[in-house]
């Protein structure tokens, strides 16, 4: 893959803004995955009746961007053997460099996603013919009876068919006798199932006016490389707190860059999977998420992401960014300003930033030109 390097004026100082070739021809291949999950899962030489990692759709993950991580750490980083995805959301950035002599560390502060990081990079083993059971069976559930689903979300987000089966489901995963690594394939079956049947564009600040999300709620089996898990880490913590515990040579690092919260809007997903039961609120159907809140949405974010970055014992530094200061609208606008990034990373070492175009996010109707998912590089000094 060629490389072209070019510098550019960054934020008041001189960068070198690395693009990579080819990276556009790769993302363009990868079918949006609201065309059909299981078609792209046939275009990609999957079986069409498993699921994938990225068959999911989330705000803000790095499938599309794989490419550029990967050529990045080919190109950079020398000798490592284990990677930390500390801000991990779906995993898909962990599970790309999933292997045998690499070992990946994954968290995410949002329970729901722990929980499908933990099925899908444990190293728990697990008997594949009884999740295959299970499943079958739960797919055959008729579920004519009103549950907490179906009667907070039904005729909803969901058809009230739909959350009724959602709801007894979940019930019957919580009574059955599970491991723990069993427990969450299950509930990731059921996660994404969800995602798949849900009356939204994506998230859960609101639901579509029309209910077209009608066909029956199926559930499929992750398809989990268990055999190369051997050495990971999963993990359910701040990052900041998270950070202090452990090492790792390459230290990914994708917080949330604007003030919407994935506790506002996955939270019904993570109410789902935590299966507490709480009172939910408002048009939304939200529960209280105080607990949830990520400091990289907050006023707070630049001591935040100073902090992580001083207490890192690693040797690379990864951080996604984009570039939304100031450009979109107030909601979607960057937390942390790329003048600050570099001067953070460059008191750990020398700093390169990579750079992708993007789709932005805005929810609102200004268009934002000149949109880039970027990654800044920090070769650490020395390992602390
Ligand atoms: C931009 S998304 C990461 C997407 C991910 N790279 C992917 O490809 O799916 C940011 C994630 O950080 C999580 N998060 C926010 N604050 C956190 C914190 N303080 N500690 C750990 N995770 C946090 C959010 O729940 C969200 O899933």
């Amino acid at each position: 893959m060629e490389t072209i390097l070019k510098e550019k004026n960054q934020s008041n100082k001189q960068m070198p803004l690395i693009e990579l070739g080819g990276i556009n021809d790769a993302a363009k291949q990868s079918i949006p995955y609201k065309i059909n999950s299981l078609e792209k899962n046939i275009a990609n030489g999957h079986d069409k009746y498993l699921l994938q990692i990225q068959n999911r759709r989330y705000l803000g993950n790095k499938y599309k961007l794989l490419s550029l991580l990967k050529e990045i750490v080919k190109q950079k980083c020398d000798d490592f053997c284990s990677i930390c995805d500390i801000f991990a959301g779906t995993g898909v950035v962990g599970h790309a460099f999933n292997s045998r002599s690499i070992k990946i560390i994954s968290n995410e502060l949002l329970f729901s996603n722990y929980i499908s990081l933990y099925a899908w990079l444990s190293p728990e083993s697990y008997d594949k013919t009884k999740i295959e059971d299970v499943l079958s069976q739960l797919n055959t559930i008729k579920a004519d009876k009103d549950n907490y689903v179906s009667e907070n979300f039904g005729n909803r987000y969901f058809s009230l068919d739909n959350a009724r089966k959602i709801g007894q489901i979940r019930e019957s995963i919580e009574k059955m006798s599970l491991s723990p690594k069993e427990k969450s394939i299950l509930l990731t079956s059921l996660l994404y199932a969800m995602d798949k049947s849900a009356n939204t564009c994506g998230h859960y600040d609101a639901f579509r006016k029309n209910l077209d999300m009608i066909s029956p709620i199926k559930l499929l089996l992750p398809d989990i490389k268990q055999e190369i898990n051997e050495s990971n880490e999963v993990f359910n913590e701040d990052a900041n707190k998270l950070i202090r515990t452990i090492e790792a040579d390459i230290l990914y690092i994708d917080p949330p860059y604007n003030s919407r919260q994935y506790s506002d809007t996955y939270h019904l997903l993570e109410n789902i999977i935590r299966w507490e039961k709480p009172t939910v609120y408002g048009k939304a159907k939200k529960m209280n998420r105080s607990n949830l809140k990520s400091m990289y949405c907050g006023k707070e974010a630049t001591k935040a992401f100073y902090d992580l970055i001083m207490n890192a014992k690693c040797k690379y530094v990864l951080f996604s960014y984009n570039n939304m200061f100031d450009k979109g609208n107030a909601r979607s606008n960057a937390r942390i300003k790329d003048k600050t990034i570099i001067e953070i990373l460059e008191k750990r070492g020398k700093v390169e930033i990579f750079e992708q175009n993007y789709k932005p996010f805005s929810t609102g109707k200004s268009r934002t030109e000149d949109h880039a998912e970027r990654v800044f590089f920090c070769s650490i000094r020395h390992k602390t």
